[in-house]
């Protein structure tokens, strides 16, 4: 047992770091000290979490200005000496001290036309290869913490920018959809136009910062940055679109 200083977010918007001397313990997580904090000095301090295990993505703060999930996150990754300052994920609003309202991300998630399956394919006749399965099973492993979002630069500072983008997480979406080969619909217009792929520049923060390890940037922003290319210089399509405007 030793014990260490930390400096946690207190208050909405216009709160302040407040510092805490608290008892750590071996093998522990920072939301293990956190509920330390809560039990034995701040009672009312919020904070969200659910299942303990890196599994519910409800967790997701900045630790040391790292965005992390506190459940995940060992204390022995800190030095013995080193303060460690908890805040709430900055690109959405304050609600109260650690936790945020993340309610863009469900709006942008509703904004996703859903799957649409070739209705001539009869229940049991469609055969996905493995490539397609591993594909998905991927992108499918995304517990929806939301650090990909708080972090990309496009949005982290820029409020003026989230009614164009939705962010890592939902791109990701959009680039599973565009991939499987039983969906139909078209996504590369609607990627470009509506979930403004054009804003990311490839800077693989996301990537960097995923629980889950999902290679966001490679295996679906990449890809679905190469589909939309090719439908805007396939000459075939750029007729066809020039003829239907007419
Ligand atoms: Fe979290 Fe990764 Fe899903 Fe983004 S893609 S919401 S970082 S699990
Ligand atoms: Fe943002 Fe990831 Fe692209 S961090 S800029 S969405 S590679
Ligand atoms: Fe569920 Fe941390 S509490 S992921």
């Amino acid at each position: 047992m030793s014990e260490r200083t930390f400096r946690v977010w207190r208050g909405a918007a216009d709160g302040e770091l407040t510092e805490y001397r608290v008892e750590v313990n071996e093998g522990e997580v920072v939301l293990d000290v956190l509920h330390r904090l809560q039990a034995t000095q701040a009672p009312d301090m919020a904070v969200r979490w659910n299942c303990k295990a890196g599994k519910c993505g409800s967790c997701s703060v900045e630790i040391n200005g790292r965005p992390r999930l506190s459940c995940m996150t060992r204390m022995s990754v800190f030095d013995e000496d080193e303060v460690i300052t908890v805040t709430p994920m900055r690109t959405f609003p304050v609600v109260r001290d650690l936790v945020c309202d993340v309610s863009y991300n469900y709006d942008k998630a509703r904004e996703i036309p859903s799957f649409t399956p070739d209705p001539k394919t009869e229940p049991g006749d469609f055969r996905m290869r493995q490539v397609d399965v591993e594909r998905s099973q991927e992108f499918r492993k995304c517990i929806e913490c939301f650090l990909c979002n708080n972090v990309c630069h496009v949005i982290r500072d820029h409020e003026e920018n989230k009614e164009h983008f939705s962010g890592p997480r939902f791109l990701m979406r959009v680039a599973e959809l565009e991939m499987h080969p039983e969906d139909t619909a078209d996504r590369r217009k609607i990627a470009q136009e509506e979930f403004g792929m054009g804003y990311c520049n490839i800077t693989k923060c996301c990537t960097e910062v995923c629980p889950e390890g999902i290679r966001i940037t490679d295996n679906a922003l990449i890809p679905l940055k190469e589909r939309v290319v090719d439908r805007k210089y396939d000459p075939l399509v750029w007729l066809g679109s020039k003829i239907g405007t007419r």
